[in-house]
């Protein structure tokens, strides 16, 4: 199976959206990538529902959706209302992620856990058998056009063997910084979903290079 390509939505244009989401409908992406933020779990603050409601109505691609907001759990079944493949919150963020994490694919959708770069990923350990996937974060989250912290490579590995070990179908997804660099090495140490932002959107042919992300 060929490894799963979301671009971030984050580092699109936003004064001219709908082209960017028609490009994405026309190319080889497999979900669109929506971070959310809330200016308390992260320093910054990105867009809500009205943005989230013209992008699903316009996307053709399932949206995997990336909360970085404190105590996710209230806004679960806000974020389930839309063509929703993914939705993934933060394992520093919430109180009692079992419970959420279960309420997310009771609804229907992928239940995602993020963790950020401090976050050891043994942390996952007890819950790797209950989530569909783990969002390892690659930069400090907050900001698209992040530098990829290298370490990150080291945590793929370590996560994969936790998975095989525990016999978990647990995907990983890898968000930061990521281009065409250290995407091998990242598909080739066990990663399964690749996000890029700005290595699509800020590029020249943002088709081409979601191919080149999905052909390694
Ligand atoms: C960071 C976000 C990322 C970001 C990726 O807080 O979670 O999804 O948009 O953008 P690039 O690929 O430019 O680092
Ligand atoms: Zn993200």
């Amino acid at each position: 199976m060929s490894n799963i390509v979301s671009p971030s939505i984050l580092s699109a244009d936003f004064g001219n959206l709908a082209n960017d989401i028609l490009m994405l409908n026309d190319s080889n992406a497999d979900w669109v990538h929506i971070d959310v933020m809330d200016g308390q779990f992260v320093p910054n603050i990105s867009f809500g529902m009205p943005v989230i409601d013209y992008i699903d109505t316009l996307s053709k691609k399932p949206l995997d959706i990336h909360l970085m907001i404190s105590k996710p759990e209230r806004y679960i079944e806000n974020f389930l209302k839309y063509n929703t493949k993914v939705l993934t919150i933060h394992l520093e963020a919430c109180r009692h992620l079992h419970r959420a994490i279960h309420e997310i694919k009771t609804k229907g959708a992928m239940a995602g856990v993020a963790i950020n770069p401090h976050t050891d990923v043994n942390h996952l350990d007890e819950i790797i058998n209950d989530i569909d996937i783990v969002c390892l974060m690659s930069v400090n989250p907050g900001f698209s056009g992040q530098k990829f912290i290298e370490n990150s490579f080291n945590k793929v590995k370590k996560l994969k063997k936790i998975i095989q070990e525990k016999k978990s179908n647990c995907k990983i997804q890898v968000d930061g910084g990521v281009n065409i660099k250290n995407a091998k090495k990242l598909i080739n140490n066990g990663a399964d979903v690749l996000v890029a932002g700005n290595f699509i959107f800020k590029s020249e042919n943002p088709r081409k290079n979601i191919i080149s992300l999905k052909e390694i």
